[in-house]
C-alpha cells in the first residue's frame, strides 16, 4: 500500500468489527477515551492508523482500508496474543498497577513475553506503514516498547509516545519486574506525553533511578518546555499534555433540534423527575460507580432525596468482559442497581435505570442534555473525558458536575463540585449539595467550566503535542 507521513499507532482500530452469529460482519466505533480523542484529529489529517481490529483469530481478509479521511492498517492478534497480552499483561497487570493499584496486579512471566512479542509486532507493523521521515505518535500503556523497537527498525523516524492513563507513584512503579525494560521502551520516543505534571516528574525519576540518565535541562510538566534527558546522543523529552474532546462538534450537536427533543423524551421516559442524575463510564472497576451508588442509596436510606423526585440513569458500557476483575465488579454492581430498586422503586418508576450496553453519539448527547447532575467518581483516572463531554453539551448552562478529584481532569474543572470518592460522607453532601443547586450559582460554575472546555479541544492537545515534538501539524 500507500506509504504515510503520520502514523498512530494504538492497541485499537477507532473501529471494532462485530461478528455475528449467522455470519456477518460489522464495524462499530470502539469504546474509550483514546478512541473518541484521536479518531476526529486524525480524519480531519488524513493520516494512518495501525492497530488491532478488536477480535481474536481474525485475519481481517484486507492489509488496509479507508475510513472517511483515514486508512487503517489492521494488526491482527491471535487467541493467545489477547488473553496474555491484552486481558493479560495491558489489564490485568498495567492497568491496576498504574491506576494506584485500586485492583491488585499479576505479574505473570508469560504474559509479559507475550507483550513483549506483541509490541514487536505494531513496531513491524508501523515500520512498514511510515514514510521516510514520517512522525509516528504511539498510544498508551499496551504499546510501552514499540519506541525503542520501532526506532532500532527506523531511525529516520520522529517518534512520540502519548500514554492516555495514569503513570503511576515511582514507589507502585518499581514493583513491576520488568520496570527497567519499559522505561527503557518509552525512552526509544523523542518525546514521551503525560497528562499531568506529576506523571513526567515520576517518569524521569525513574528514567535516572532505573537506566542511569539526568535529566539535562529544562522545567518538567510546563507544556512548552518539557524536561529532558540525554540517551546517548538523543534527547528524549518528557512534558503533560492533557488531552482532550472535539468540543465544538459536541456542542453544536447538542444544540441540534434532534438532540433537544429527545433529551426531552428522555426526562419523560425517566418519568419528569424533578433531577436527572447520569453516569457513563466504560464499565471499570477504577470509575466508583459502586461507590456513588452507595452515595445514592444512604441518601434515599435517609429521606434527604426521594425516590420520585430522583432518576439516575447508569450507562455502564461493556468493557474487558473476560478479564475477572471485570467480571466480579459487574455483578457487584448489578447486585447493587437491583438492591436499591428493590427498595425504593415503584411499580414502573425505578430510581436506578442501568444500561449495560453502549450508544451512539447523539442519543449521548441527549443524555447530557437531560441530566441535572452529571457523576464522575473515579478512584483514579488519567484524564476522564465524560465529564468534558457533559460541559460541552450544556450550552444552556444548565446542569452540575460531580468530579472526582482523582480524575485528571479535576486539575482543569475547578468549578465542579470536586470530591474524595473514598469519602462517602463527602460524596453524600456534594451530591446532595448538587441537586439542590441554586439555578445562579449553577450558570456561573457552568460558564467556568464551558470557558475552560471550549479553549482547550482535543486539537489543541493534538497540536501542542506535535509542535514539542517538532513537526508542526498543517
Ligand atoms: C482507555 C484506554 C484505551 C482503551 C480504552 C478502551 O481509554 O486508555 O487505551 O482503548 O480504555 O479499553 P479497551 O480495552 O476496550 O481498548
Amino acid at each position: 500500500g500507500e506509504m504515510a507521513d503520520f502514523v498512530v499507532v494504538a492497541n485499537r482500530l477507532p473501529v471494532d468489527l462485530e461478528r455475528y452469529p449467522d455470519g456477518t460482519q460489522r464495524w462499530k466505533h470502539s469504546p474509550g477515551g483514546l478512541v473518541s480523542a484521536l479518531e476526529p484529529f486524525l480524519r480531519a489529517r488524513k493520516g494512518a492508523w495501525v492497530g488491532w481490529p478488536g477480535v481474536a483469530d481474525v485475519d481481517v481478509d484486507v492489509d488496509e482500508f479507508h475510513d472517511g479521511g483515514m486508512r487503517l492498517y489492521p494488526v491482527t492478534l491471535s487467541a493467545t496474543d489477547m488473553r496474555d497480552y491484552y486481558e493479560g499483561f495491558s489489564n490485568a497487570t498495567l492497568w491496576p498497577l498504574y491506576h494506584d493499584v485500586v485492583a491488585r496486579p499479576v505479574f505473570d512471566r508469560a504474559w509479559w513475553d507475550r507483550y513483549v512479542k506483541v509490541n514487536l509486532r505494531f513496531a513491524e507493523a508501523s515500520a512498514k506503514v511510515a514514510a521516510e521521515g514520517a512522525t509516528v505518535w504511539i498510544q498508551d500503556y499496551q504499546l510501552q516498547l514499540v519506541p525503542k523497537m520501532l526506532r532500532e527498525l527506523r531511525p529516520d523516524l520522529r517518534i512520540g509516545f502519548f500514554l492516555h492513563i495514569p503513570f503511576p507513584p515511582t514507589e507502585l512503579f518499581m514493583q513491576l519486574p520488568w520496570r527497567a525494560e519499559i522505561v527503557r521502551g518509552l525512552l526509544g520516543a523523542d518525546l514521551i506525553g503525560f497528562h499531568r505534571p506529576g506523571g513526567a516528574q515520576n517518569f524521569l525519576w525513574l528514567a535516572r533511578r532505573l537506566v542511569g540518565l539526568e535529566p539535562s535541562r529544562g522545567a518538567v510538566g510546563v507544556r512548552s518546555r518539557p524536561g529532558v534527558v540525554q540517551v546517548g546522543d538523543r534527547p528524549v523529552r518528557v512534558g503533560s499534555f492533557p488531552i482532550s474532546i472535539d468540543a465544538s462538534g459536541l456542542d453544536s450537536l447538542a444544540r441540534s433540534k434532534e438532540v433537544i427533543a429527545r433529551a426531552k423524551e428522555i426526562r419523560a421516559e425517566l418519568g419528569n423527575p424533578k433531577r436527572i442524575l447520569l453516569g457513563v463510564d466504560r464499565l471499570d472497576y477504577t470509575k466508583g460507580i459502586d461507590l456513588r451508588l452507595i452515595a445514592l442509596q444512604e441518601l434515599l436510606a435517609e429521606r434527604r432525596v426521594l425516590p420520585g423526585d430522583v432518576a439516575m440513569l447508569q450507562l455502564a458500557t461493556p468493557s474487558r468482559e473476560r478479564v475477572e476483575h471485570y467480571q466480579k465488579m459487574r455483578g457487584d454492581i448489578e447486585q447493587l442497581v437491583s438492591r436499591i430498586n428493590g427498595e425504593f422503586a415503584r411499580v414502573g418508576q425505578p430510581v436506578v435505570h442501568y444500561l449495560h450496553q453502549s450508544v451512539n453519539r447523539k442519543e449521548l448527547a441527549a443524555f447530557f442534555s437531560a441530566a441535572d447532575v452529571m457523576v464522575v467518581t473515579p478512584l483514579r483516572d488519567g484524564m476522564n473525558l465524560v465529564c468534558k463531554e457533559y460541559v460541552a453539551c450544556r450550552h444552556d448552562l444548565g446542569g452540575a458536575l460531580l468530579l472526582s478529584e482523582f480524575a485528571g481532569a479535576a486539575a482543569e474543572l475547578t468549578s465542579a463540585f470536586q470530591v474524595n470518592p473514598h469519602d462517602l460522607d463527602g460524596v453524600k453532601n456534594a451530591l446532595y449539595t448538587a441537586l439542590t443547586i441554586d439555578p445562579a450559582e449553577g450558570r456561573r460554575r457552568m460558564r467556568a467550566l464551558r470557558r475552560q472546555v471550549l479553549t482547550h479541544d482535543v486539537d489543541r492537545w493534538a497540536r501542542s503535542f506535535l509542535d514539542a515534538l517538532g513537526t508542526e501539524s498543517a
